[in-house]
């Protein structure tokens, strides 16, 4: 049986978060600019947010920009701020066909006025889509989204439309940007680093890690139904005991 045919007979993960790290090593193995790594690593996530709509995942989180990459030099700020829109018009068409819903994760208050139109126009145009949701963090850190949500949270305490003793866990929850998501089964970091680099901070407490060496750019659909294979050997038991 083909690996794909494999894994489909056993438990896919809804949520698949992805650290798409390894981009500029890539391109210098090869002796080519950065740019030109973040440019495959970008026609790669196509290809793989492709691929987990074959599979049924309902979501894929991917790390594109964190809070921290703008102390990057100008130059490759000004690359990577072009690729939303660069990936739109490139990709657009495919997305349709397969029926993938876009939504972005993160700050919006220091972006261009050129990238906060291309955020809205895609969130828009793609909101009734029933295959995958690809949630594209950009500008995003999961220290801010924590910050984020006590401040939503405490203006409405101060408001009073809710009472501190009815902060629980799912009201948190609720103010953060994955709301509609299902939880984190797994998250996937490729290049060799083993780091969570401030990524999905509170959505990790209970999903399974696999750090693969690739590069993203080299991190192919075959390399991605391997990883599901080994993330469905996993047994998890969420702070219980195993099933006898
Ligand atoms: C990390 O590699 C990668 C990034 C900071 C950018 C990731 C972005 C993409 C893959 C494209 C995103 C696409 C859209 C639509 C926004 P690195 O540069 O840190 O690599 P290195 O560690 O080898 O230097």
């Amino acid at each position: 049986m083909r690996l794909k045919e494999k894994i489909l007979n056993g438990y896919i993960p809804a949520h698949l978060a992805i650290i798409m790290d390894g981009n500029g090593r890539w391109a210098k193995k090869r002796h080519l600019p950065r740019t030109f790594g973040h440019k495959k690593g970008s026609e790669n996530l196509k290809d793989i947010a492709i691929a987990c709509n074959d599979l049924g995942i309902k979501a894929l989180s991917v790390y594109a920009f964190s809070t921290e990459n703008w102390n990057r030099p100008k130059d490759e700020i000004e690359f990577l701020m072009a690729l939303p829109s660069e990936f739109e018009e490139t990709f657009k068409g495919q997305f349709e066909k397969h029926d993938i819903r876009v939504i972005f994760s993160g700050r919006r208050d220091r972006f261009n006025a050129k990238v906060i139109d291309l955020i809205n126009r895609v969130e828009e145009k793609t909101q009734d889509r029933q295959g995958l949701i690809l949630n594209i963090c950009f500008d995003y850190g999961g220290q801010y989204e924590l910050t984020r949500a006590t401040q939503l949270i405490a203006k409405k305490v101060k408001n009073g439309t809710l009472s501190p003793d009815a902060i629980d866990t799912s009201v948190i929850e609720n103010h953060l940007y994955t709301k509609e998501l299902p939880p984190l089964d797994l998250l996937i970091r490729t290049s060799g680093e083993q780091r969570i680099s401030n990524f999905l901070l509170w959505q990790i407490a209970y999903s399974e890690f696999i750090f693969t060496k690739t590069y993203w750019p080299a991190f192919n659909e075959k390399k991605l139904y391997k990883a599901i294979k080994q993330f469905q050997k996993r047994t998890r038991r969420f702070g219980g005991l195993k099933e006898e």
